[in-house]
């Protein structure tokens, strides 16, 4: 078993999930535990795990193995001492002698549990991210607790933002997509919610902030993705973006924005990036229950001896999918779907139109 790429809180719940489940399916099952992700797979740091190790984890946050980025697209090149790192994972699997891989991951580690699979592994891979970006999965576990931890930044926003009178821009994560940034918006009531899926249009975002000005609202609230993009730079090249984005004066998009509203409105504008809290904290109940319904599946899946699929939750049941299918693709926000339509419906601006 290993946990890979960014943490969240639902890891060790998950994993909890799984054990529990193998544990009374079978007398001797053996458990071994990767240390901070593939890199513990290809170098061969792991540790037996014992039941014991699953008690009093369902509520921690972060990951009792560890865990660490080790990029798709860099898995076919060798490492800084030209070790092979697909041959060693294959050689740490076969000499450890393992059933199969469950992996806890993202996008990236879908795709290398994907590559896995191809080379023969037996591979069984549960959906983690608070980005919920993954095709394929209704819901990621670690999403709904992330978009706690960012409601409740909104939240905390709203009262000192109310006292001063002033914008307030809470950029949210997410990576490309904005599922955290909408969902944390809807709830946090944001009044303008700006998305990568919905490239925005300044003038119109100041328009939305001058019209709540004019109706007598002292402050606004905006919820920015930290992949939000606008109508220009999303007309660019990758090339093009990749340069302007190289000679910016901002560290962020929260701030850019921050920037230029305060120099088109001269309202006040303050910028709060809540970051890695998102990631940090214990898993909110909803995830809990997710996370032990997707590692008692895995487990089922590894009692059948049904391989090659990565577990997931679909109009509430939980299933699986070939993770032929699934790797490597994302799920984005839809600019039409039905969730956008409500929040416009109760006023809430993309800054699109
Ligand atoms: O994928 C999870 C995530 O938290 C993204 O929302 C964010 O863009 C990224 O990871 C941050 O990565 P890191 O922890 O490596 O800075």
């Amino acid at each position: 078993m290993l946990t890979s790429g960014g943490d969240c809180q639902s890891l060790n719940a998950t994993m909890r999930g799984v054990a529990k489940a193998l544990y009374n399916m079978f007398d001797d099952v053996e458990i071994v535990g990767f240390e901070e992700g593939y890199k513990g797979l290809m170098y061969a740091d792991y540790q037996i795990l014992k039941p014991g190790d699953f008690s009093g984890i369902l509520t921690r946050g972060g990951t009792i193995l560890g865990t660490s980025r080790q990029p798709f697209k860099q898995m076919r090149e060798p490492d800084e001492n030209g070790l092979d790192k697909v041959e060693a994972m294959k050689h740490t699997y076969r000499k450890l002698r393992l059933e199969c891989l469950v992996v806890l991951g993202g996008n990236g580690s879908q795709k290398t549990a994907n590559l896995l699979r191809e080379e023969g592994l037996n591979i069984v891979s549960l959906p983690k991210t608070i980005d919920n970006d993954l095709w394929g999965t209704d819901m990621t576990f670690g999403f709904q607790s992330a978009v706690n931890v960012a409601t409740n930044a909104i939240d905390c926003i709203h009262t000192t933002a109310a006292s001063h009178g002033r914008v307030f821009i809470v950029e949210i994560m997410g990576h490309k997509v904005g599922w955290l940034t909408l969902h944390a918006g809807i709830a946090g009531g944001a009044d303008i919610i700006l998305l990568p899926e919905i490239p925005y249009d300044l003038n119109v975002v100041c328009d939305a902030l001058k019209k709540r000005s004019a109706a007598g609202k002292k402050f606004s609230i905006i919820a920015v993705a930290e992949g939000a993009i606008s109508k220009e730079d999303a007309a660019l090249s990758k090339k093009e973006l990749k340069e302007k984005k190289k000679n910016s004066i901002y560290p962020s998009i929260a701030y850019e924005i921050g920037a230029k509203i305060s120099q088109a409105t001269g309202q006040e504008v303050r910028v709060t990036v809540p970051g890695h809290m998102q990631r940090g904290g214990e898993p909110c109940p909803y995830d809990r229950v997710l996370s032990t319904r997707l590692g008692a599946e895995a487990a089922e899946l590894i009692k059948k001896g049904e391989y090659g699929y990565m577990v997931v939750v679909k109009d509430n049941e939980i299933t699986k999918i070939p993770l032929s299918e699934t790797a490597g693709k994302l799920k984005y926000v839809d600019p039409n779907g039905s969730i956008i339509k409500e929040a416009k419906l109760v006023g809430i601006s993309f800054g699109d139109k």
